[in-house]
């Protein structure tokens, strides 16, 4: 089940970010195309529009891959990850300008279709200082393209949430292929150093902002006796907001709301989104993804709507939170633990 995101306070921040972006888009490029006419004007216009919307693609990709781990390691980020399909969209239609153009120049002169020269022109598959570069581009275009385009409503009705939710992680493999794309393309065209340096730099923080999210969620479990194990501190949890770990293979969620806790399943059952990135929003749980809701007591939505996920038992021990990581059958009501103040 849903809510109307009309209805709900960030939208109209939803609406200030996009200013932002689309600022920040004409700054980079109008700032870009001036300092190389300035201290490289033997460049041509279509070489400086090549590189100016293929950097800036590349950081918008670096930004969208960073928001799902600093989103998970500190909440302020969150408005940054109900906004990120924006910049997904963004950041496919840079590139897009930055495919065409390569295509243009360097493609479009001969007798030869241009996609059949970008894709055949270079066979040099065999060697890594001739690599045909430009086809790992074409192929993370056809994949940013492909999730752009199925991420319209039609889509994620129809296509079932594995399918999509797989589209959607492809987002990486496309990833690795720029990154070969451009390193490829650095050696054989001798570009910027600092192209080269900031790719390094970009793809470290990539990889060590996921595994910090990943090592951070399961910190500092102890096992009790009774099969409960230490979660967190009250004061970890903001109100209306979760603290999500993963115990024996369970991803879950703990609640804290109204002055109670309650845990549930962190796996929405629309298309698998984590539901402890959401709020408590007319005590329900609200999937940041597509506002699905459940109660945090028995993981049910409300009527009419009939899904539910599983819910866990918790226990406080003064200002520790303590979660037993069985899972209750799906929809199991579990009295919340009341937080005395
Ligand atoms: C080239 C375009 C796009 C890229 C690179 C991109 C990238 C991503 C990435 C990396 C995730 C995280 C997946 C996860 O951690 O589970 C994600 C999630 C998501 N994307 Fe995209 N995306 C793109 C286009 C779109 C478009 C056009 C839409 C919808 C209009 C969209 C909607 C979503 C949704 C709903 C999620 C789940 C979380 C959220 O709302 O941020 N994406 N996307
Ligand atoms: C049809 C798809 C693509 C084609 C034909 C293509 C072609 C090219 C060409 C010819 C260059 C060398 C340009 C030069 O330095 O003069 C280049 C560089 C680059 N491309 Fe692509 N590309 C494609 C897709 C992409 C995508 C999807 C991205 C990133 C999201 C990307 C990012 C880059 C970057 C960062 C550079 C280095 C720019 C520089 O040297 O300053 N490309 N590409
Ligand atoms: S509402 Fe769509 S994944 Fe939760």
């Amino acid at each position: 089940m849903s809510v109307n995101y009309a209805g709900i306070l960030w939208n109209r921040q939803k609406r200030i970010y996009d200013i932002i972006l689309a600022i920040f888009v004409v700054a980079y490029i109008g700032l870009y195309v001036g300092f190389t006419a300035t201290f490289n004007p033997e460049l041509t216009a279509e070489t400086m529009i090549i590189r100016a919307t293929a950097t800036l693609a590349l950081l918008l990709l670096h930004i969208i891959l960073s928001i799902g781990p600093l989103s998970r390691l500190n909440k302020r980020f969150l408005p940054l990850l109900y906004n990120r399909r924006h910049l997904g969209v963004t950041m496919f239609l840079v590139a897009l300008v930055h495919g065409i153009f390569s295509i243009l120049q360097f493609h479009s002169l001969g007798n030869k279709n241009p996609l059949l020269s970008l894709l055949t022109s270079n066979g040099s598959y065999d060697s890594l200082v001739r690599f045909p570069f430009q086809v790992l581009g074409f192929i993370a275009l056809i994949i940013f393209f492909l999730m752009a385009a199925t991420s319209h409503d039609f889509w994620l009705k129809n296509l079932s949430p594995k399918v999509w939710k797989a589209l959607h992680m492809m987002v990486y493999v496309a990833y690795g292929l720029i990154i070969m794309h451009v390193m490829l393309g650095v050696v054989q065209l001798e570009s910027s150093p600092f192209l080269y340096g900031g790719l390094m730099f970009g793809m470290v923080t990539i990889i060590a902002l996921h595994f910090a999210s990943s090592v951070l969620s399961g910190r500092g479990l102890d096992l009790k006796s009774d099969g409960y194990y230490y979660a967190c501190n009250l004061e970890d949890i903001q109100d209306d907001c979760a603290k999500v770990l993963t115990l024996n293979g369970e991803n879950i969620a703990i609640f804290k709301y109204d002055g109670k806790l309650s845990a549930i399943n962190n796996v929405c059952k629309h298309q698998n989104g984590p539901l402890g990135e959401g709020k408590v929003i007319d005590g329900c749980v609200t999937c940041p993804w597509h506002g699905y809701q459940y109660e945090p007591h028995n993981g049910t939505s409300p009527p009419p709507f009939t899904e539910k996920v599983s819910t866990y038992e918790l226990k406080l021990e003064g200002e520790r939170v303590f979660v037993n990581p069985a899972p209750k059958p799906e929809g199991t009501t579990i009295a919340p633990v009341t937080i005395e103040s």
